[in-house]
């Protein structure tokens, strides 16, 4: 299997799946962005050196240790589940092990996505449907409200877009689409990564 393979690679093990159960209906499930996705996206979309990514709801972390395996720019991964999280500790462990010589830091942080404090360098960030739209809106407010304080040109990358999550950012935020890249997965219709960038800091 192509996904397991693509593990090995990366020393990590991220394959499967984790719900949350009836503990809330707000966040949603682990499940990883497909690497045959992730490959097929990152050939067209690159990120440069002074990017810094921030993986909401990150799991068991494979978008975040694919991309500072492919770029080698500083990543923070955000995993509100514990058991999950520990599985994306476990992951570091071992992909640091054979990565020594990749220098930018990666920071895993046990928490919700919601309440992280979005740094002043932090300029890309990841969505792969991690959680409801009501989470969402709050999390992309507290991005606005750093670009306010620290002006930037910040983008939002989403795989797995839902109609709402769009609706919203191009009804009630500065953001714009730049990009989208129709990628081949099991996703069907949402099987897809939209970009979007705003260049301002434009009031919220
Ligand atoms: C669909 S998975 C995506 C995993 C990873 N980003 C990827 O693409 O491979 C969504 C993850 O978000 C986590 N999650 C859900 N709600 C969250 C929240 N409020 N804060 C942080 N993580 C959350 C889930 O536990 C799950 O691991």
């Amino acid at each position: 299997m192509a996904e397991r393979k693509f593990d090995r690679k990366l020393h990590i093990r991220t394959v499967g799946l984790r719900e949350w159960g009836s503990q809330t209906s707000m966040y949603n499930r682990y499940e990883a962005t497909p690497y045959t996705a992730l490959e097929k996206f990152h050939n067209i979309y690159r990120f440069k050196e002074n990017d810094q990514l921030v993986d909401f709801g990150c799991g068991r972390g494979r978008v975040t240790f694919y991309i500072h395996n492919r770029f080698n720019i500083p990543v923070t991964g955000i995993e509100a589940n514990d058991k999950t999280f520990e599985e994306a500790l476990k992951n570091k462990q071992m992909y640091r092990k054979k990565r020594q010589h990749l220098t930018a830091p990666i920071s895993l942080q046990y928490g919700l996505a919601e309440q992280y404090e979005v740094h002043k360098n932090d300029n890309c960030f990841y969505f792969f449907n991690p959680f409801s739209v009501k989470i969402f809106k709050k999390v992309v407010m507290n991005i606005l409200k750093s670009v306010q304080q620290h002006e930037r040109i910040v983008e939002l990358i989403l795989y797995y877009p839902l109609p709402e999550f769009k609706e919203f950012l191009n009804r009630h935020t500065p953001f714009q689409m730049i990009n989208k890249v129709k990628v081949h997965s099991d996703h069907g219709k949402y099987g897809k990564f939209v970009v979007y960038r705003t260049d301002r800091a434009e009031k919220a």
